[in-house]
């Protein structure tokens, strides 16, 4: 289903996504000792940045870049006011950021910083950037030969003592924008012509619905497969949607959601439960149909009971994922860790247990 036009914009896979948050130096702190991280780079008053300082976090693949503010007038400050910590950049690697930024500018995008170069020792990474939906942005990064800690400006932070050997979490598989009531398709349609995206997979209200709440959902998908953004939106029901009150919450849409691959879901779960994540609780009657619903796995049923992940089958094979509370006060970002054995798909006869499980800690706080 890849599109013909896509070659217009080639995507080598994710490069980063930067949260901005109110306390980068003790997210970092989360990020390394509960899940898993270790600290490469950092760029603070001491490296010459000013206004803000950046710790990045990498494990496996996956790179995080943890940034906030240091002065009330700071654009990290005002969008922290306004989302509290959240995903602000899901940057994007590509052959040639000037070239990208001029195809997605050509297609309708907004531009956020024209393409320039960064330099120092380690050689030098072409960047440019574009809105999309809320405040958020895609940075696009040439990296080339660049061989430094993280990007030109950041430098390998001092040992902190804390060296970490990770959970198995290896590489993005894929991260989550809600957007609002009515305006899924209007993103989808901007991933279609900036990106050259195809819709890959649509789920109705009539398939992702419980008693209460109902939501929809379209996975947009590069050429190459590498980059999936599924959007939901929310839909009626009969009382406040998560996507309702996770935009009420985010003062307008963000990511909802980001996707984590292991390869050993039961290790990497035990262990983040040891390290103080909380994770979704399943209803036990989900683990009385699953076997009957997936089939055979590679994984005991009993371990995924025990743990709570949920299990899924698709054409192409099946997939394990669970899904971790949500990572600060306000009720918006959350991680999911996910482990494909062929599976395409999203989990879709999970969607209903989820939401159930969802809605539990919506009561809680009162706003079901
Ligand atoms: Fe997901």
């Amino acid at each position: 289903m890849s599109s013909p036009d896509a070659d217009f914009m080639p995507l080598d896979g994710w490069d980063h996504i930067e949260l901005f948050v109110g306390n980068a130096k003790q997210a970092a702190f989360f990020y390394e000792h509960a899940f898993g991280f270790n600290r490469v780079a950092y760029a603070g008053p001491e490296t010459g940045s000013r206004d803000r300082a950046s710790y990045v976090v990498e494990q496996g693949d996956i790179r995080l870049v943890l940034t906030s503010g240091l002065r009330s007038d700071s654009d990290v400050v005002q969008f922290v006011s306004r989302h509290g910590d959240a995903a602000r950049d899901v940057a994007l690697q590509v052959p040639d950021a000037a070239a990208a930024y001029e195809q997605a500018v050509a297609r309708g995008a907004v531009g956020v910083r024209k393409p320039h170069w960064l330099e120092d020792e380690h050689g030098r990474v072409e960047l440019a950037t574009i809105r999309t939906y809320g405040d958020n942005v895609h940075t696009f990064v040439a990296r080339g030969a660049y061989n430094g800690p993280f990007l030109p400006g950041y430098v390998a932070p001092s040992h902190n003592g804390h060296r970490d050997t990770g959970v198995g979490l290896l590489a993005i598989d894929h991260v989550v924008g809600n957007v609002e009531l009515g305006r899924m398709n209007e993103w989808v349609e901007f991933y279609e012509r900036v990106f050259g995206m195809t819709n890959i997979i649509h789920f109705g209200d009539d398939q992702i619905q419980t008693e209460y709440s109902a939501l929809m959902s379209k996975v947009m998908a590069s050429g190459n497969g590498k980059i999936k953004f599924p959007i939901n939106e929310p839909a009626e029901g009969k009382r406040k949607s998560q996507i309702d009150e996770y935009l009420e919450f985010s003062e307008g849409p963000g990511v909802q959601h980001i996707a984590l691959q292991t390869t050993d879901i039961v290790r990497t779960i035990e262990t983040l439960k040891e390290r103080g994540i909380g994770f979704l609780d399943t209803p036990s009657t989900y683990f009385d149909e699953v076997e009957g619903r997936v089939g055979e796995i590679e994984e005991s049923y009993d371990d995924l009971a025990r743990l709570g992940i949920l299990a899924d089958r698709d054409d192409d094979g099946y997939l394990l994922q669970i899904f971790t509370k949500t990572a600060q006060d306000r009720p918006t970002l959350f991680f999911e860790v996910i482990e494909r054995h062929g599976a395409t798909t999203f989990g879709e006869g999970n969607f209903k247990a989820l939401f159930e499980s969802i809605e539990r800690e919506q009561a809680l706080r009162g706003n079901l």
